[in-house]
């Protein structure tokens, strides 16, 4: 029963579609209807309002942080691993198949990074480093995504974390099918770059 409420935490909170919610509050419009039409930060900095990628990144990363960390203090003791670990899975699942947008969602991303910062502190250092170190390095916001989520999954046994391998593994396996369009492009060099014009 534990593990079924602590994914339900995690769908929950991961089902806010703050993208979506952020650029419909500033007057934007439906960010659904640009560019990619991802409800993700990376798209929602194709509106040009920095502020508000920014604002939907950090929530987007907290929606994922806040149920994992608090699935360890509801469900302490023995059964607190796999409490976080469903909050997890809850939390990536609510994102890319929020119940109130018709389960059409985001890809993931930002809410695993906030996942993996809420299973260990490595993992999450890991995501972060990877992360901001491939953005920096090739400026495409998908494959710098996907090579974090690779990498998180791969710290998991690597720093003494083997229980939370097979979610971030599955979360790992999900997002790279949700990014299978932005593969098609990178294949073909026609995937856009962060802050340039295509
Ligand atoms: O986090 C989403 C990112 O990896 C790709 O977003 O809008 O370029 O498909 P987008």
């Amino acid at each position: 029963m534990e593990p079924i409420l602590a994914a339900l935490l995690g769908y929950l909170c991961g089902s806010i579609p703050f993208g979506l919610i952020l650029t419909k509050a500033a007057g934007m419009g439906d960010v659904r209807d640009i560019g990619s039409g991802n409800i993700g930060a990376t798209n929602v900095l194709r509106t040009g309002n920095k502020g508000l990628a920014a604002g939907t990144l950090l929530l987007d990363l907290l929606k994922g942080f806040a149920p994992v960390f608090a699935a360890g203090f509801i469900w302490a003791g023995e059964i607190s691993d796999v409490a976080k670990a469903f909050a997890a899975g809850g939390a990536v699942i609510g994102h890319c198949y929020p119940i109130w947008l018709g389960f059409k969602g985001g890809k993931g991303v930002a809410t695993n990074a906030g996942v993996s910062f809420g299973l260990a502190w490595v993992i999450g250092g890991v995501y972060a480093l990877v992360w901001v170190s491939m953005l920096a390095i090739f400026r495409i916001s998908s494959l710098a995504g996907m090579s974090a989520v690779v990498a998180a999954a791969a710290a998991a046994p690597l720093f003494g974390f083997p229980q939370f391998f097979p979610v971030l593994a599955a979360i790992a396996g999900l997002i790279i099918y949700l990014h299978r369009e932005n593969i098609g492009r990178l294949m073909k060099g026609e995937e856009p770059r962060v802050g340039g014009s295509k």
